[in-house]
């Protein structure tokens, strides 16, 4: 049988401090939580994921980096180091699978300075503004992207 598609779901700065960060913005989900729910949509998209963060922007370079040959897809939400950082532009630029941004929050609804993306300028899409759900349809667009589904 075929080797099921890996799917990179990588998470950047203070993700790690879902559930007690700011609820209002970010949900009382814990990010094993979302995690624990990923792990269950790409069951049944018939994906596997390797679902990871790091407060360390050179970790997500890296690992962008390393996507290509190893990964089929990269959903990734960079945090606040989608705002800033040239270096995972970069790397995303460089990567040659579909690439998905998330974030739990509306960018678009908060402070300014959160409207610019460096990841949207290399991303296939974004989804942002639907808490934890926007993990669960960044899998079911990635599952999409790679089956080459005709309908998009
Ligand atoms: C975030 C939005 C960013 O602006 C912020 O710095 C985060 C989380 C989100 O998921 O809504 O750390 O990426």
């Amino acid at each position: 049988m075929a080797e099921p598609p890996v799917i990179l779901i990588a998470n950047g700065p203070n993700l790690n401090m879902l559930g007690v960060r700011d609820p209002a913005h970010y949900g009382t989900r814990s990010l094993a939580d979302i995690e624990a729910a990923c792990e269950e949509r790409a069951r049944v998209l018939g994906l596997e994921i390797d679902f990871r963060q790091s407060n360390q922007e050179g970790d997500l370079v890296t690992w962008i980096q390393e996507a290509r040959g190893a990964h089929d897809g990269v959903i990734l939400n960079a945090g606040a180091y989608t705002h800033t950082s040239i270096a995972v532009l970069d790397a995303l630029q460089i990567c040659d699978v579909p690439v998905l941004e998330v974030h739990l929050s509306n960018i678009f609804r908060r402070d300014a300075f959160r409207h610019h993306s460096y990841v949207s300028l290399a991303a296939d899409g974004v989804i942002c503004g639907l808490g934890a759900r926007g993990y669960l349809l960044a899998l079911d667009a990635i599952a999409a992207l790679i089956g080459d589904d005709e309908t998009g």
